[in-house]
């Protein structure tokens, strides 16, 4: 949710900036913008509503350029996205500039006041309350780190900021209060980069420092100054060793179609060093050194979007496999319910950016109860990983396709191996060794799907003049359902509900008509014949039923309209081949449409508000 960052350096950033910024869009992109300090000692902003490339194009006349600059891609919480609510936004004298990631939960007060004092406002944003309010404490006592304190402060919610200001040339302030994500400063012998994540700032950098909750920096060329309670603290600089990751679409239009081709290369992957095929045996003990599993009673999952559906989803698998009582919350619920957790429990809290705010509030207040503590994330040293401390990276890469695909199965696949980890001790007895053959065989299967999704492709174009879906499953085939409902609406803007096949009967079943295509998911474990009652009422009403399955032999040709036929596998299995035939559906119905299926609209990949 909006991406923010800056350089100084001693040669001009503008292009710096624009490329950071192209790679922070997956943020947010209704707006852009960058301030820049010019050669003439000014700030000059230029910004517009729109993405990236509308920016390029509206300033490619445009010689202005500096050695310092900051930059930000807008996700709007506070004012429609407009060229005038685009951030960088200056303070009423146009001498302080800066970009702001988060909420400012007190601004209507804040603006009031800063109003009864003169002050003027020219935007709808909440951040225009953080530049008038450093300019307010600097009329007053001209010291520009002074002002920036008195508003961190002063001001109440959540925000990263970054400022530049005209008195202080060389110099990019910023500051950290409360969840509204990460913050990286990178070094290097000639620049100083800054960005909301660490794959922005690897190419510039040689080392770098997270900017924590309650922190406030100055950088400049030769040093970066944090200040946490008022004194000076040094943070460690972490060395960049890996190169950063060459990211492009391969042969694919979009950057969602590659992900999700990617899928059986991220499950192969997940293998290494967790697998052992021949003895049957998996390994996370390296992973969470210093954990102690023995006297867990009790799981409890937490995650929002796509990330809780594959808690809920985890959540079957952690029962019936490692046979351990788990339940599954809500992130955001959870956290406002003043809710009870149990000695001996395991907190799992997944969030494939480790960012998201709803999942960190979660968290925060499972180490407040001093509950041992796992996350869950595609993203190293994340804000989620600093709170849990314990953490298992799923291995998939950058995903830059907003809506979750790869992340979603590689997620799962964690879960699956670490359900099946606790009961090498807690129930020996699991069906290993069909679960381990299957296992094996997953990538080839899944890659099977990909290689033949003709038939998938046309049903998604028939169906594309749908604009109500069902989705139903039971067992493991309900959270799928989940999952697939989102994935549609998401790309698609396609109403969408998924359900218990169960619930159907208890209100959902007035929907249904000629209009209203249901998607049922069966498969041969999953309460199949009761699967096959819910379809047979389905069609009774007149509705239209497109069946995803992989007992195809089981169900009469009359029972449904159409079919889609995964391979058989062990039943609880079978949501990644089921998953992954529903990614493809939820994509090529939304290109069908002639939709943006990277960038989804109001939608951002790192959701760091609440
Ligand atoms: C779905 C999607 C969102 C996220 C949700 C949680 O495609 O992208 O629903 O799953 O915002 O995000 P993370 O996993 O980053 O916590």
């Amino acid at each position: 949710m909006c991406g923010i960052v800056g350089y100084i350096s001693n040669h001009c950033v503008k292009s710096d900036l624009i490329k950071g910024l192209k790679k922070l869009e997956y943020r947010g992109y209704d707006s852009v913008g960058i301030a820049l300090f010019d050669v003439n000692q000014n700030i000059k902003v230029l910004k517009n509503s729109g993405q990236i490339k509308d920016f390029i194009s509206k300033y490619k006349n445009d010689t202005s350029d500096g050695h310092l600059g900051i930059g930000h891609t807008r996700w709007a919480t506070h004012g429609v996205p407009s060229d005038n609510n685009s951030h960088p936004i200056f303070d009423q004298n146009e001498t302080i500039a800066l970009v702001h990631n988060g909420i400012i939960e007190n601004y209507l007060d804040i603006k009031k006041e800063l109003i009864d004092e003169g002050f003027k406002f020219k935007t709808d944003t909440d951040t225009e309350c953080i530049s008038n309010l450093i300019s307010y404490y600097k009329n007053k006592n001209k010291d520009t780190l002074r002002s920036i304190k008195l508003t961190f402060q002063k001001i109440k919610g959540h925000a990263v900021v970054a400022i530049i200001s005209k008195e202080d040339p060389g110099k990019i302030f910023g500051f950290k209060k409360g969840l509204a994500g990460s913050l990286r400063i990178g070094l290097s012998s000639n620049k100083i980069s800054i960005a909301s994540d660490l794959e922005t700032i690897k190419s510039t950098s040689e080392k770098y420092i997270s900017i924590d909750n309650k922190e406030i920096f100055v950088a400049t060329l030769e040093d970066v100054l944090v200040i946490s309670k008022d004194k000076k603290i040094e943070k460690e600089w972490i060395s960049i060793d890996e190169k950063s990751e060459t990211i492009s679409k391969n042969n694919f239009d979009f950057f969602i179609e590659k992900e999700i081709h990617e899928q059986p290369e991220v499950f192969l992957s997940n293998f290494q060093n967790r697998v052992n095929f021949s003895s049957k045996e998996i390994d996370f003990s390296k992973e969470l050194k210093g954990l102690n599993l023995d006297e867990i009673k009790r799981i409890n999952l937490f995650g929002m979007g796509t990330s809780y559906y594959a808690c809920l989803l985890a959540s079957y698998w952690l029962e019936q496999i490692s046979k351990i009582p788990t339940q599954c919350h809500n992130a955001s619920e959870f956290t406002y319910r003043n809710p009870l957790v149990e000695e001996n429990t395991l907190a799992i809290s997944v969030s494939q950016s480790g960012e998201t705010a709803d999942t960190l509030s979660a968290a925060n207040l499972i180490k407040e109860m001093k509950i041992p503590q796992i996350a869950i994330t595609n993203t190293n040293n994340s804000e989620l990983e600093k709170v849990t401390k314990n953490c298992i990276n799923i291995g998939a890469k950058t995903e830059i396709g907003v809506a979750s695909t790869k992340t979603f199965t590689a997620t799962l696949e964690i879960f699956l191996l670490f359900a099946m980890y606790l009961a090498q001790k807690r129930n020996p007895g699991y069906p290993k060794t069909k679960i381990f053959q299957e296992l094996k065989s997953m990538p080839s299967q899944i890659e099977r799907i990909l290689d033949n999704t003709k038939h998938i492709v046309d049903l998604a174009k028939l169906y594309s003049k749908y604009d109500n879906f069902l989705f139903l499953g039971r067992g493991y085939n309900y959270p799928v359902a989940m999952e697939a409902a989102l994935k549609l609406k998401e790309l698609s803007y396609v109403h969408a509900e998924g359900y218990p096949a169960g619930e159907m009967k208890h209100g959902p079943i007035s929907l249904i008509d000629s209009k209203m295509p249901v998607f049922c998911i069966i498969t041969e474990g999953s309460h199949r014949d009761k699967m096959i009652s819910n379809i047979r009422e389905v069609k009774s009403r007149n509705g239209k039923v497109i069946v995803l399955t992989n007992c195809s032999e089981k169900l009469d040709k009359s029972w449904y309209d159409d079919i889609i036929i995964f391979e058989k596998t062990e039943d609880l299995l079978s949501p990644f081949l089921s998953s992954v035939s529903i990614q493809i559906f939820a994509v090529n119905l939304a290109l069908a449409r002639n939709l943006d299926i990277d960038k989804p609209r109001n939608l951002a990949k790192s959701v760091t508000v609440e």
